[in-house]
């Protein structure tokens, strides 16, 4: 038996008069990482937002470890350790980066070990230490995020397209921070349009198109489905010329 971490039961979200989820289901299983996919405005965004609060459900349930947290605030939600990374980073551009990571550690300290752990992945954050997060360069600007996130040991991370824009030998430190987050026991619901990221990390997806489930289940059976990839082709198309065709997909389209 797998244990789930965090379940969406027929969730709908409405932002302002537009129905944006519309009944979305699926759980995130307890010590994985699972990829959720889909093309430009699929819902995936609305999806993270609403688990986090930050959105209200109009109906459905959220239920993180056996906890409904629909109702709850979104700093609830955080203290239950949800630890969240948005799209477009969400750093405070006026604060240092000191000042940034400070905010971010609940305790109000941190950990020195894991700071250090933090610098290891992501060396600019302790060059530009004392300086203003508005001036770092865009990846830099997303380890800053990442760091936000990771500087404690949160239960379940949710990560929104952490790779995007980003140049390669940062997305490799990215995936080394989420590998070892998950190895010590952090659940991952990750939002990724690069193909070969959710690859390499996901054992589970969860695909959505048009604010639906489209597919839910392993990594393997999304993988020998050539259905699901063309529906996925929004975000395959999006990974751009520059990287390889992941092997799933030149199968598939061979
Ligand atoms: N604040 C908003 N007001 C109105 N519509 C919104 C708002 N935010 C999102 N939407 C709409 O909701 C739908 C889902 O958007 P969402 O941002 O969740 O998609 P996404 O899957 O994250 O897309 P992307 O890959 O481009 O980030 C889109 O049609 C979008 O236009
Ligand atoms: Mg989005």
């Amino acid at each position: 038996m797998t244990e789930t971490a965090l379940a969406l039961t027929d969730v709908h979200t409405h932002i302002g008069r537009f129905h944006i989820l519309q009944g979305v289901t699926f759980a995130v299983r307890a010590g994985g990482v699972t990829a959720l996919l889909g093309r430009n405005g699929a819902g995936k965004t609305t999806t993270l937002r609403t688990i986090m609060g930050l959105w209200k459900a109009s109906s459905g349930a959220v239920t993180f470890q056996d906890r409904p947290i629909t109702a709850f605030r979104t700093a609830e939600i955080a203290r239950c350790g949800v630890g969240y990374v948005p799209e477009n980073t969400g750093i405070f551009g006026q604060l240092t980066v000191r000042e940034n990571m400070i905010l971010a550690a609940r305790s109000g300290r941190m950990d020195r070990a894991r700071l250090a752990r933090v610098f290891g992945y992501f060396p600019p954050l302790e060059q530009f230490w004392n300086s203003s997060a508005g001036h770092l360069s865009g990846g830099q600007k997303q380890m800053l995020s990442i760091a936000r996130a990771i500087i404690e040991p949160r239960k379940i991370l949710l990560v929104d397209e952490p790779t995007k824009g980003v140049a390669p030998a940062i997305i490799d430190a990215i995936m080394e921070a989420f590998r070892d987050c998950n190895r010590e026991g952090t659940t991952i619901l990750l939002v990724e349009q690069n193909y070969d990221v959710a690859l390499a990390l996901a054992q589970d997806v969860v695909l959505m198109d048009d604010g639906s489930v489209r597919f839910a289940g392993a990594m393997e059976a999304f993988r020998s489905d050539p259905k699901l990839g063309e529906n996925a082709l929004g975000f395959a198309a999006a990974r751009g010329p520059q990287r390889p065709a992941a092997p799933g997909w030149r199968a598939e389209r061979t």
